[in-house]
């Protein structure tokens, strides 16, 4: 089953909260949702994504654990063609991957110490390079952590069937709203434009 798709409300996540008004030169971020039907919706979704991803793009994943967010980083892997294993980074934090197009930094910060964990490990290099980084629970990393160009909120869809999921994307740069546009013209999502919440401009 196609991913099906609306463009109403927000959803809601106090990370994420309204701050000061957008200035004029920054990108009015985009916003999606829609519904992905079964895992087969997820893998398309992963697929379509894999075609937008230059080096540097970063894609935060949001979402209780079990909703998907892992599996739409393999199939995103398979999709660069990556045919090895996929580990979960829960425990290692970080998986790196060095792919023909780029390096592609699979993080996972459910058990990150404290928000500042992440720095404290030396990731922030990967961050301001041309690593394209995936990021699982971006939450936990705290205020100071870099705007992602797309990021996706991955949630249950109550009432329908147990392997169904609610879907909100917003990107928040140009080659993030590129790609949103790119899953809306492929038919995945409804889009429409939002104002600033409050991520630097990149
Ligand atoms: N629509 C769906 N999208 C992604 N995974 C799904 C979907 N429906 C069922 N699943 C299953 O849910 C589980 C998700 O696990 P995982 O990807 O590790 O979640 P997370 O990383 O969000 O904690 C997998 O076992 C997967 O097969
Ligand atoms: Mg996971």
């Amino acid at each position: 089953m196609p991913a099906k798709c609306s463009s109403d409300t927000l959803p809601t996540d106090p990370s994420m909260s309204p701050s000061e008004p957008a200035p004029t030169h920054r990108p009015a971020p985009l916003h999606a949702r829609g519904a992905l039907a079964g895992i087969d919706a997820t893998h398309r979704l992963a697929a379509l994504i894999a075609t937008c991803l230059t080096p540097g793009f970063r894609l935060y994943l949001s979402g209780d654990l079990g909703m998907g967010k892992t599996t739409l980083v393999r199939e995103l892997l398979r999709a660069l063609g990556h045919r090895g294993r996929v580990a979960s980074p829960t425990y290692t934090l970080i998986e790196p991957y060095n792919l023909s197009r780029f390096d592609l930094h699979h993080y996972d910060f459910y058990r990150l110490t404290h928000p500042s964990a992440w720095r404290d490990a030396g990731f922030e290099d990967a961050f301001d390079s041309q690593t394209v980084v995936v990021v699982e629970w971006p939450e936990h990393a705290g205020d100071g952590f870099p705007a992602p160009d797309l990021r996706l909120w991955i949630s249950a869809d109550p009432g329908e069937a147990e392997d169904a999921r609610r879907l909100s994307a917003t990107a928040f740069s140009k080659r993030g709203q590129a790609c949103l546009t790119a899953l809306h013209d492929a038919g995945s999502c409804a889009t429409v434009l939002l104002p600033d919440w409050g991520y630097e401009a990149r």
